[in-house]
């Protein structure tokens, strides 16, 4: 069966404006026993995601390494005024998943990306989650 792609609003809404959130995939990631020449996992994860990111708000960069090399494929997310997250352990057909992460982010209202709500590979590969300098004035 088909994965559906969630919608992604790419228009401002009055009533609940979407922030945008950008998502960056380590483009280095490859698989503990894989040689280090060839295609990386993480560079087919990369066109995936920038694939299914195409025509919404969602922007896709990506990096040399995000430093969460043994539990890769790493993907950081990051939105103005938000929690930026880091996930490990995804999978080359990850990113429907994690365009289904990115749509609840960008349209949280709380700066988090609600748990409950999330694909599963973004429930069990959470590595980080990392306050803004804002956020810092709420906690102890
Ligand atoms: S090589 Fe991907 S996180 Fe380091």
């Amino acid at each position: 069966m088909a994965a559906v792609r969630p919608a992604i609003p790419n228009v401002p809404d009055p009533a609940c404006e979407p922030a945008a959130v950008t998502i960056v995939v380590c483009r280095s990631c490859r698989l503990r026993d894989m040689p280090a020449d060839g295609v990386r996992p993480g560079v087919r994860l990369l066109e995936a995601v920038s694939e299914a990111a195409r025509n919404t708000d969602i922007s896709v960069k990506s990096a040399g390494c995000l430093g969460n090399c043994r539990r890769g494929i790493s993907v950081a997310m990051l939105r103005p005024g938000g929690w930026s997250y880091l996930f490990g352990e995804l999978e080359e057909t990850s990113a429907d998943d994690i365009l289904a992460g990115a749509a609840l982010f960008a349209t949280s209202s709380d700066g988090f990306m609600p748990f409950g709500a999330r694909p599963e590979a973004l429930k069990r590969g959470l590595i980080a989650r990392i306050p803004t300098f804002d956020h810092l004035k709420d906690l102890p």
